[in-house]
């Protein structure tokens, strides 16, 4: 009985996130982490020693394969028809389509206005990511190798860049 209420919670789940992520794709494609690259490199070269970055690698042949599996060790999507392997920056900050142009990510512009600009980027999906943006995989449900998450030490770990702060 109980077997079998936690095999229907974790289909949900999973139906649950792959909803989630076509509804994002709707609306803001991804459009890869190389693109997010040219402009962020601090972000970028800190987020490549992370194990976010080879999450797709830890994966035997087999489970690169299986839908159980890559949920979570893949950005939930793909672009242009490629499987964004491992838990790139549009994982966590959204599909970048919209947000990424320079309209809106100028630099000039968005220092002469960084609220307004901030509040341009979020209408165009970018998302300042919260706990929440993180419990979808860092979550025991389906996760096998489950560990205790904890956001406000976690959240300094994902590319941390000191200058910046
Ligand atoms: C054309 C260059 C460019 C591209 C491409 C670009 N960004 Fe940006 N982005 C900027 C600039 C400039 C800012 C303004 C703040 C700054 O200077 O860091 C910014 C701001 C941000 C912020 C908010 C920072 C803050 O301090 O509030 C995030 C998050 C972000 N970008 C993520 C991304 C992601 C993820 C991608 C890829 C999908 C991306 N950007 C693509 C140039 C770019
Ligand atoms: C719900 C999201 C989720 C799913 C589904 C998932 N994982 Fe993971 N996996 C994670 C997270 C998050 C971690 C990092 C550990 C943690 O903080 O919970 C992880 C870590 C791992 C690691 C590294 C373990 C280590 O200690 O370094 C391996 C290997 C792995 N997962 C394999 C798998 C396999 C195989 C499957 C499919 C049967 C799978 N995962 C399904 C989220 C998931
Ligand atoms: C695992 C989730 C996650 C991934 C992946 C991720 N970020 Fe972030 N990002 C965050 C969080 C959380 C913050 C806010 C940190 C804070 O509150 O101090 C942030 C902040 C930022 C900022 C604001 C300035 C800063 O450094 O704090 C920029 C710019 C940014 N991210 C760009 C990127 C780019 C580019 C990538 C990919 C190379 C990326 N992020 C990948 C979670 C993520
Ligand atoms: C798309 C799924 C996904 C999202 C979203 C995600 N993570 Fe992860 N995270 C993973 C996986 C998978 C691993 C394990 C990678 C490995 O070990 O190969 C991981 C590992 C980590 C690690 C390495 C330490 C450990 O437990 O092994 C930290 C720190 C981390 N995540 C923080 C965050 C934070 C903070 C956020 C939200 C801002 C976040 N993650 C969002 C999937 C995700």
């Amino acid at each position: 009985m109980r077997k079998v209420s936690i095999l229907v919670f974790m289909v949900a789940a999973l139906l649950a996130s792959s909803a989630m992520a076509e509804g994002e794709k709707k609306t803001h494609e991804f459009v890869g982490v190389k693109k997010c690259k040219t402009c962020h490199k601090a972000q970028f070269k800190s987020w490549g020693e992370t194990p976010h970055a080879k999450a797709f690698d830890v994966l035997s042949d087999a489970e690169k394969k299986d839908e159980k599996c890559i949920a979570c060790h893949t950005s939930g999507t793909t672009t242009k028809g490629v499987l964004s392997e491992g838990v790139q920056c549009e994982a966590c900050h959204g599909g970048g389509k919209d947000y990424k142009s320079a309209k809106i990510m100028s630099k000039k512009k968005w220092k002469a206005d960084p609220e307004a600009h901030k509040k341009m980027a979020i209408e165009a999906g970018l998302v300042y990511p919260t706990e929440e943006t993180c419990v979808r995989c860092h979550t025991k449900e389906g996760n096998p190798n489950f560990k205790p998450f904890d956001f406000a030490k976690m959240k300094d770990l994902v590319h941390p860049v000191p200058a910046k702060k």
